[in-house]
C-alpha cells in the first residue's frame, strides 16, 4: 500500500514536473527570436525536380537502368526543363566493411563502382558521369543500423550481404563515416535517409527473434504517436544534418527526410532538413495518391524555400497514372506540382510515349512549381468531391487547380473572392494544359471530368491592393510554434487500403500527426474562422501559445489584423493576448480578449523589420493546446 502510494506521488510529481517542462518549453518557444528559424541550409530555394529508381525498379536497380534514364531525360529536353538530379534508391549496397566500417557497393550491378582495389568500391566514377551530363546524383541510407528493404521487403533484389554486422548498412553510429563517404569522396549532391531502422527491430520482431538482426528498440511507432520518441528521432535526423554540413563546406547538398508523416515530423523537419515525407509510400493505385496528395494539402504554412512537404515521388507511368489513364496522370502531376511537392520521377523512361514526356516537361505545370515566391497553394474550397487550390505567384497571379477527386463530373464555381480578386473586376484565367482562356466577373462556372484537374492562372486586380494577406504567402510563414501539447493524427486524410497490409485488421486511421497545426484561412481543425459568430474570410488559424514568423518581404511598413478566440475554442475564460514584434522588438499587444468577445484590431509600424513575430499567449498557467485555437483575421502586411 505504502509502497503503491509512493508510486502515486512519484508519478504525480513526474507528471507535474512533465506539465511544468511543457510549459517552460513553450515559453522558450513563443519567445521572439527576431529571425527566421526554419531551415535554409543544404540547396532547395525551390522545390527539387529529377528521378528515382524506387518507383520504376524498387531495390532490383543498376547503373544500366539508372543511366538509361538519366540519358533520356537530358536527349528529351526534361533536363532542360529543369529535372537535375539523379537518385539511386534501395538496393545499391553490399555491406558494411568490418576492418574499418566502410560501405562496400554491390559491383555486379554498379560496374564502375569496381576501382580496382577488391572491396574499396566507389560511386565516384559514376557521379563524375552524372556530374559531366550536367546532372546531380542523389544516393540512399537509412537512419537506424538496418534498411527499409532488410526488414520490410527482404525478398525484394539486392539485399546486403554477409554477417550481422556487415548486413548493418543505416547510418547509426556511422553518421559523420557515412556521410563524409557519400558526400566528400564519392561526390553526391543528394541524400535520402529513411528510418524502418528505428521503426522495426524491437525485441519481438520476427527479424530479431529468428537472429537475422540486433534488435535496437524501436523510436517510431507508426501506429500510436504516444510511444514514439519524438526528441530522439528528431536528434538522429539532426546529426545527419550536422554532419552534411561538416562535410559539405559549400552547402551543395539536399537532406531529404523519410519518416512517413510519423514523429510529429511536421513540426520539426522544415528546421532540419530541406524535404520532408508526410506519408507513408505512394502507390500507383488513385486511392493511394489521394492519400499521399491529402497528407501535404492542408500543411502550406509548413513548407517555405529551403523545406518542403514531400508527399512522395511521382508515379506517373504505372497503374492508374498509365499511357491509358493520361487525365489520372495529369491530375497526379498538376496536384503535385502547385503545392511545391518535388518532382521526381518513378518511372523507367525508355518506355516513356512522347505524351506522357510532355506531361513531365510540361513548361506551365513546372513554373507553376518552380516559382520563385515559393507558396505552396492553399485550398480555397474544400470537398471531398471537388478541391480548389490557390497558389500565390511571385509576379501577383494566383496558379489555380480545380480537381474532381471523384467518378462523376462535377460543376465547379470558381469565384474572384477565392482568388482574393475583387468581385467587380474582369479576372483572366490562362489554360495551363493550353485549352483556350475564359474572363470573367465575380464567377465562373466549369464543368470538370472524373478525377480530372483544370489548371490556370489567374490575373485579375488583387482585393487588396497595398499589400498582401498573410495567408495568400504560406512561404513567408513559418509556424516555429504552433502551440500543439500532444499530437495527434489528422482525420482529414484519406483512408486509402495499403497494399501490403490489405483488408486485414481493422482498416485504416488517422496517424499521420498533425490536427491541429497552423492553418491558412482556416481554423486548426479546418473549420471556418470566425469570431463571436462572426466569418473571417482570410487570415491566420492556430493554437494559442504559439508563434508565427513571418517574413517581411517588398519594404512592407505596417501590420495590421482583427484578432480573437476563435469560436470553436472550449476554453471559454481563458484570455488570450496578442502580441506583434519587429525583428525581436514588441510593437504592439491586444488587451486580453476571451472566446466570444468580438474581434479587436491590432497594428503595428513594422518600417525596415526583417522578421515580424505574431505571438498568441494564453493568460495564466497551464496547457491550452486544442481548446484554445484563436485567429489572426485579415492579417496583413501592407505600405
Ligand atoms: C521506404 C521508403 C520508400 C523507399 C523504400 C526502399 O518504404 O518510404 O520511399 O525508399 O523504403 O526500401
Amino acid at each position: 500500500m505504502a509502497l503503491k502510494t509512493g508510486f502515486r506521488l512519484l508519478l504525480a510529481s513526474a507528471l507535474v514536473m512533465a506539465a511544468a517542462s511543457a510549459q517552460a518549453q513553450s515559453q522558450e518557444s513563443m519567445a521572439a527570436k527576431g529571425r527566421w528559424t526554419a531551415n535554409q541550409a543544404g540547396q532547395a530555394p525551390v522545390p527539387p525536380m529529377g528521378w528515382n529508381s524506387w518507383n520504376a525498379f524498387y531495390s532490383d536497380v543498376d547503373e544500366e537502368k539508372v543511366m538509361a534514364s538519366a540519358k533520356v531525360i537530358r536527349d528529351s529536353g526534361l533536363a532542360a526543363a529543369g529535372y537535375r538530379y539523379i537518385n539511386i534508391d534501395d538496393g545499391w549496397w553490399l555491406k558494411r566493411r568490418q576492418s574499418d566500417q566502410r560501405m562496400v557497393i554491390r559491383t555486379a550491378r554498379f560496374p564502375s563502382a569496381d576501382i580496382g582495389k577488391g572491396d574499396t568500391t566507389s560511386f565516384k566514377p559514376l557521379t563524375d558521369r552524372l556530374h559531366a551530363m550536367g546532372f546531380k546524383a542523389g544516393i540512399y541510407t537509412d537512419i537506424g543500423r538496418n534498411s527499409c528493404g532488410q526488414i520490410y521487403t527482404p525478398n525484394f533484389a539486392n539485399q546486403p550481404e554477409g554477417t550481422i554486422a556487415e548486413r548493418e548498412v543505416g547510418l547509426y553510429g556511422h553518421a559523420d563515416q557515412d556521410i563524409a563517404l557519400y558526400f566528400a569522396e564519392w561526390g553526391f549532391d543528394y541524400i535520402k535517409v529513411d528510418g524502418c531502422g528505428v521503426r522495426g527491430l524491437g525485441a519481438d520482431a520476427e527479424h530479431v527473434r529468428n537472429g537475422n538482426y540486433r534488435q535496437l528498440d524501436p523510436l517510431i511507432d507508426m501506429n500510436a504517436i504516444g510511444r514514439t520518441d519524438i526528441p530522439a528521432v528528431r536528434g538522429l535526423y539532426q546529426d545527419v544534418a550536422d554532419a552534411l554540413k561538416r562535410h559539405n563546406p559549400d552547402g551543395e547538398y539536399l537532406f531529404s527526410i523519410c519518416l512517413w508523416g510519423s514523429s510529429d515530423v511536421r513540426s520539426w523537419a522544415k528546421d532540419v532538413g530541406n524535404i520532408s515525407r508526410t506519408s507513408d509510400d505512394i502507390t500507383s493505385n488513385w486511392s493511394r495518391m489521394l492519400t499521399n496528395f491529402d497528407t501535404t494539402l492542408t500543411r502550406a504554412l509548413y513548407a517555405h524555400p529551403g523545406s518542403w512537404n514531400d508527399p512522395d515521388m511521382l508515379f506517373v507511368g504505372q497503374g492508374d497514372f498509365d499511357a491509358n489513364h493520361m487525365t489520372e496522370a495529369r491530375s497526379h502531376f498538376a496536384l503535385w506540382a502547385i503545392t511545391n511537392a518535388p518532382l521526381l520521377i518513378g518511372y523507367d523512361l525508355r518506355k516513356a510515349t512522347p505524351e506522357q514526356i510532355a506531361l513531365f516537361g510540361n513548361k506551365a505545370l513546372i513554373a507553376l512549381n518552380q516559382d520563385p515566391a515559393g507558396h505552396q497553394a492553399v485550398p480555397a474550397y474544400l470537398s471531398d468531391d471537388v478541391q480548389i487550390l490557390v497558389k500565390t505567384l511571385a509576379n501577383g497571379d494566383k496558379g489555380v487547380a480545380i480537381f474532381n477527386r471523384g467518378l462523376s463530373p462535377m460543376k465547379a464555381v470558381l469565384t474572384a473572392d477565392q482568388l482574393k480578386m475583387r468581385a467587380d473586376r474582369p479576372v483572366a484565367l490562362t489554360d495551363l494544359w493550353g485549352g483556350k482562356g475564359v474572363q470573367f466577373t465575380k464567377e465562373q462556372t466549369f464543368e470538370v471530368g472524373p478525377h480530372q484537374t483544370l489548371m490556370f492562372t489567374a490575373r485579375g486586380t488583387r482585393a487588396l491592393l497595398d499589400g498582401i494577406y498573410l495567408s495568400e504567402v504560406p512561404g513567408q510563414v513559418n509556424p516555429a510554434e504552433d502551440g500543439i501539447v500532444t499530437p495527434k493524427g489528422d482525420p482529414t486524410i484519406h483512408h486509402s487500403i495499403i497494399p501490403w497490409v490489405g483488408t486485414r485488421g481493422a482498416g485504416e486511421h488517422p496517424q499521420y500527426a498533425g490536427w491541429g497545426g497552423a492553418q491558412a484561412d482556416r481554423s486548426p481543425f479546418m473549420t471556418p474562422l470566425r469570431v463571436a459568430g462572426q466569418r473571417i474570410d482570410t487570415g491566420l488559424g492556430v493554437l494559442a501559445n504559439s508563434r508565427l514568423e513571418v517574413r517581411n518581404e517588398g519594404g512592407n511598413t505596417r501590420f495590421a489584423a482583427n484578432v480573437g478566440v476563435d469560436d470553436g475554442a472550449t476554453m471559454r475564460d481563458r484570455p488570450v493576448v496578442f502580441e506583434v514584434y519587429a525583428d525581436g522588438r514588441l510593437v504592439t499587444k491586444s488587451a486580453p480578449v476571451r472566446a466570444g468577445q468580438a474581434a479587436v484590431p491590432v497594428q503595428a509600424d513594422v518600417s525596415g523589420a526583417k522578421i515580424v513575430e505574431l505571438v498568441a499567449r494564453a493568460e495564466g498557467d497551464g496547457p491550452a493546446g486544442d481548446a484554445l485555437p484563436v485567429v489572426w483575421g485579415e492579417a496583413r502586411l501592407t505600405r
